[in-house]
């Protein structure tokens, strides 16, 4: 039996703008979608979904569409590398679907790791960032490339089409990110859509709030670069701002993030596609039992997550 696990995504920065070729940062986090291949004695190739209570025959002509993108990489890599064994693969993730932290390409990015590795196939870890961005091609429609890259590779990434570096620092000890579902799930193609349509309708003013998204990355690349993470709350809530300029925050996501900041945060700003979705909160490790509190008392399920430096492992 072959086990991978993915980690999840949190956008510190930049979302929606790095669609259109501007930079964003991104850390890989402690929630993981996992996949295990085990060996068929008949040649059949069966998808079961624990988190989506899905199973499926992917030789079927139809399946269901949660598990299209699997369907689509084991056609990838079948036309690629030829899969002459039948298999069983068993999916489960603990990272929410729909709401930001890249569910989607984390179990991608395993089942892709899982099955190569099922076959005995050389590959790098560039073949599985490829097959999985494919994956999000389908789901997405027209995604920059940055969930699959950091399930991937793992670690915090500044990332812009085409090119990505790992920024080389340790995460501090006392600093939280904590995270908390709306619980409105959206599609992260359709936002997308809405988003590039308002910037062809205003021009002329969105390709300043792009450019304004871009000098901000690159502000929080240096403050990270030099170790001043503890100086990235303004630019979280400017970032915040920008997303409300382009149409993607709502009054659910607003309510957290105003409980965020009114009980100590840093900053805090929507992660992800927005609309619904998650929010994340920076804070000093010493300054969250108010916050959560705070959260928990108006109904929400406030989770701390942690950086991880790891991308895709085998178990
Ligand atoms: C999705 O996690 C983030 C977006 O920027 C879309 C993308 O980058 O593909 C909204």
């Amino acid at each position: 039996m072959i086990c991978s696990a993915a980690p999840a995504k949190v956008i510190l920065f930049g979302e929606h703008f790095v669609v259109k070729d501007k930079p964003a940062i991104v850390t890989a986090v402690n929630l993981y979608a996992k996949t295990c291949i085990t060996e068929l004695e008949s040649e059949k190739h069966l998808l079961i979904s624990k988190q989506l209570r899905l199973e499926t025959d992917i030789d079927k002509d139809r399946v269901p569409e949660q598990l299209a993108q699997f369907k689509h990489i084991y056609e990838i890599i079948n036309d690629k590398y030829g899969i002459t064994r039948g298999f069983k693969a068993f999916i489960d993730s603990d990272i929410p679907v729909s709401s930001g932290m890249g569910s989607s390409a984390a179990t991608a990015v395993s089942f892709t790791y899982s099955l190569l590795r099922f076959l005995g196939v050389e590959f790098e870890l560039e073949d599985i960032n490829n097959i999985a961005y494919e994956a999000e091609k389908l789901v997405h429609g027209k995604p920059s490339g940055i969930d699959n890259t950091v399930s991937t590779y793992g670690g915090i990434i500044y990332y812009k089409r085409g090119y990505m570096e790992k920024l080389n620092v340790k995460w501090p000890q006392n600093l939280s990110l904590v995270v908390v579902d709306s619980g409105i799930k959206r599609n992260t193609g359709k936002v997308v859509m809405d988003v590039l349509e308002r910037y062809e309708r205003h021009k002329e003013i969105m390709k300043h709030i792009y450019d304004a998204a871009e000098q901000l990355v690159n502000k929080a690349r240096n403050l990270i670069l030099s170790g001043r993470f503890y100086d990235l709350g303004e630019l979280i809530s400017i970032n915040q701002g920008l997303l409300e300029s382009i149409g993607v925050s709502i009054y659910e996501t607003d309510k957290i993030i105003y409980a965020m900041i009114e009980n100590g945060a840093l900053g805090a700003k929507i992660s992800g596609a927005g609309r619904g979705g998650i929010v994340y909160g920076l804070f000093m490790e010493n300054n969250l039992n108010k916050a959560i509190h705070k959260l928990k008392n108006i109904g929400y399920k406030p989770i701390i997550v942690k950086p991880v430096e790891k991308g895709v492992i085998e178990l």
